[in-house]
């Protein structure tokens, strides 16, 4: 068996002995007979299953009493539209666009109600976070949203907006559980856990209680009604089941490596060896503003399209997996999420000190 060191922005590396663990417990979990993929999700072994993750979860967010951890479906993307659904009572919100996912919510959300565009960073392709400090917030928005790490750019907000007053909405698929938050700032705070977390499939949000309604817009399903999802603890209909049981695994993992603390400081280490690297480098720059850096998603170019290639093609051969850009944007993005171990940046660094030797 050989693993390579896989840069993927989504599905992502995971754990080994996350793999390793549901690996052994593939044909039988826990004596039970039986796979967590073959198992009724009213079972048992399930309620523990998912009740655990539960619990793990906001012991290493430390998330309020008054805020429902949600395992959904439908991929991010369907939160584009879930929370209009559900939070524009007055029809209107406030988007920052800084990403092309944070666009994508901002069109979907015209879709139920008048988005407003309040600060974008699109002028210079993304590169940076906006001054969100004093923005002209409409009195009666429902929500203020922010993507919050944006995973094709590669920036990350490091002080939230001042929403002046409002409900603050995030998507932290690309930051999930990568550094401490404080969740009594947000008003829903979700992700895909694709990245970060598990298998794709599973949506977590969490939201706090008081936005949870039945005041919702005309004509939700009941499947995209959060109070439905909340009153049913995740359990209204059949959830991604196995996807749970391994974000579980996930959780497990972050608090046996420390907590949220623990893994902002390792992220912060491997970061730093890259974005080092890519401020002395004649070759490789890196394409987002020093202060907006991501510390999961690090993009950078040769300024060169063929080079760029050959760069992509030969790290490949050396075991240096999807390194290539987002398709709208080119150039290299190497996504160093919770699970990428250290070695994997050091390795990846030499190897590009290497490549600018060949062909600087
Ligand atoms: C920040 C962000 N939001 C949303 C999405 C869309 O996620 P999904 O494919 O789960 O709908 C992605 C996907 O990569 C993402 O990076």
């Amino acid at each position: 068996m050989s693993r390579v060191y896989n840069f993927s922005a989504g599905p992502a590396v995971l754990p080994e002995e996350v793999l390793k663990e549901a690996a052994d417990e593939m044909l039988d979990y826990k004596g039970s007979g039986m796979s967590v993929m073959e198992m009724s999700h009213r079972s048992k072994a399930y309620d523990t299953i998912i009740k655990e993750a539960e619990a793990d979860l906001r012991e290493l967010m430390n998330i309020p009493d008054n805020y429902k951890v949600l395992f959904l479906q439908g991929g991010a993307s369907l939160q584009f539209a879930m929370i209009p659904m559900n939070l524009m009572k007055n029809r209107k919100a406030a988007y920052i666009v800084t990403g092309q996912w944070a666009k994508k919510a901002f069109q979907e959300a015209k879709i139920y109600g008048d988005a407003v565009e309040v600060a974008s960073s699109a002028d210079e392709t993304f590169s940076y976070i906006p001054d969100c400090s004093d923005l002209a917030i409409p009195e009666d928005a429902d929500y203020v949203y922010i993507c919050e790490n944006n995973t094709i750019y590669g920036t990350k907000f490091k002080t939230l907006p001042n929403t002046k007053g409002h409900t603050l909405v995030a998507d932290v698929s690309s930051c999930f559980l990568s550094e401490p938050v404080d969740v009594s700032q947000y008003g829903v705070i979700y992700g895909g856990v694709q990245k970060n977390i598990g298998p794709a499939g599973v949506v977590i949000v969490i939201i706090r209680e008081d936005l949870i309604t039945d005041d919702t817009l005309p004509g939700t399903p009941a499947m995209l009604k959060y109070k439905i999802h909340a009153d049913a603890q995740s359990l209204y209909n059949t959830p991604p089941a196995y996807g749970i049981y391994i974000c579980g695994k996930v959780f497990k993992w972050i608090k046996k490596m420390g907590g949220l603390s623990a893994m902002k400081e390792y992220n912060e280490k491997k970061a730093e060896i890259l974005y080092r690297f890519l401020d002395e480098s004649k070759l490789f720059k890196g394409t987002v503003r020093k202060e907006d850096r991501s510390l999961m998603n690090v993009p950078f170019v040769t300024g060169s399209e063929e080079l760029d290639a050959k760069f992509v093609k030969e790290a490949k051969e050396a075991g240096f997996e999807n390194l290539k850009g987002h398709r709208s944007v080119g150039g290299m993005r190497a996504s160093i999420y919770n699970a990428m171990p250290i070695e994997g940046v050091e390795k990846l660094v030499a190897f590009m000190r290497e490549f600018e030797k060949n062909n600087g």
